[in-house]
């Protein structure tokens, strides 16, 4: 049932401010805690984080990476688990190896807990599908409550996967002593307002389809962001490629002048995402760079990014004012919408992109 909307990926894209409060409500008590279901996990047992995923999850990893290094300095490793079950990995005493995956039945990350198995102290799993056979076979398991996901293009998902793993960086950042009370309850609190927030940049879809409408007459895009908004622009070109069919690569806006910027010219759109944060100028300087070749840029910021900058793009959506550390969550839904509508504009299979199971199975 598509509740009224023209394809499940839209309508899950709607439902994304009620599941993620109801992913929060799973894991904040009422008394402001942040509390894992059981056997739970102690973090000052660990030293080191392996993540392991695939795809949008993948992503999902390559973000909780920052939140755990930076909040919890907790060194994390991160890699693609058909790539991390063939290497062989060592892995080292005093470690934790986390799955992340919607299905819970994905082949290559299967096989990397697997590997895992025996030689981590602790299997943790970040899945939706609660009797998976990643979860049957990890020792604490972390359900992402986001509902059944339809759409072949994760979307739920990954921004439930995201509330999950910043919780468990806090919960990780508690247990070690990295984080005073007093900054613990703010993020508690800013993740309480983040389901209202997130209606809010639902409500940009005006301009992001005015937007998409420009993608759908390209043949490449690039996304570029720093930081947290690094993993969320290859987020933003993997939805786009997926549903769209259009040639979309992400680069960390620092490597641009390393190799990507010979791309360039006035039919290269490029999506910036950049909210007004402690690297926001570094980007920009990238963003002009790109402009000076006639690029085309959509920047995604907030009012005083746009404010700032915002003249000298080709379009802006403008999210949100929200702390940094909740960026990726909120930044996902442009992401989103963008590929959503540019997919629409061609007319594309949304739901059931051609060669694109919702469940990767076999390797
Ligand atoms: C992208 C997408 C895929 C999955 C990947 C992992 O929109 O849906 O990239 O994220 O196949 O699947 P799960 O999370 O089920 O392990």
């Amino acid at each position: 049932d598509k509740a009224g909307h023209k394809h499940f990926m839209a309508k899950e894209i709607a439902e994304q401010p009620g599941v993620i409060a109801q992913a929060l409500g799973h894991y904040i008590s009422s008394d402001g805690q942040i509390i894992l279901p059981k056997p739970d996990i102690d973090f000052t047992a660990i030293d080191r984080l392996t993540m392991v995923a695939c795809g949008t999850a993948y992503y999902a990893c390559l973000t909780a990476k920052y939140w755990f290094e930076q909040i919890a300095r907790i060194p994390v490793e991160v890699d693609v688990a058909s790539e991390f079950r063939y290497r062989e990995p060592p892995i080292p005493a005093r470690s934790a190896a986390l799955f992340v995956s919607q299905s819970g039945e994905t082949a290559d990350t299967l096989a990397a807990l697997r590997y895992c198995a025996g030689k981590s102290d602790t299997i943790l799993s970040v899945i939706n599908v609660p009797e998976s056979s990643i979860a049957r076979e990890s020792d604490l398991v972390l359900p992402i409550h986001a509902g059944v996901e339809v759409g072949v293009a994760s979307t739920k998902a990954f921004t439930c996967q995201l509330t999950v793993l910043l919780l468990l960086a806090l919960r990780a950042a508690q247990d070690r002593g990295e984080v005073d009370a007093k900054t613990l309850a703010r993020h508690l609190s800013d993740l309480r307002d983040l389901p209202n927030i997130v209606s809010t940049a639902l409500g940009a879809n005006a301009e992001m389809h005015q937007a998409a409408i420009k993608l759908s007459e390209a043949r490449d895009v690039l996304f570029l962001g720093r930081g947290l908004m690094y993993p969320l622009a290859l987020e933003g070109a993997l939805k786009l490629k997926e549903i769209s069919y259009i040639h979309a690569e992400a680069y960390a806006a620092g490597e641009l002048k390393h190799g990507p910027i010979a791309l360039i010219d006035k039919h290269v759109p490029v999506v910036v995402m950049a909210p007004r944060d402690a690297l926001f100028e570094k980007t920009v300087s990238n963003m002009q760079e790109v402009m000076a070749r006639k690029g085309r840029v959509i920047l995604v910021s907030d009012a005083t990014g746009i404010e700032e900058f915002g003249q000298e793009a080709f379009a802006t959506i403008e999210m949100p004012q929200i702390s940094s550390v909740l960026t990726p969550i909120l930044y996902a839904i442009p992401a989103q919408l963008l590929a959503y509508h540019t997919a629409v504009a061609k007319g594309t299979d949304v739901d059931q992109p051609r060669n694109l199971a919702k469940s990767v199975t076999v390797e």
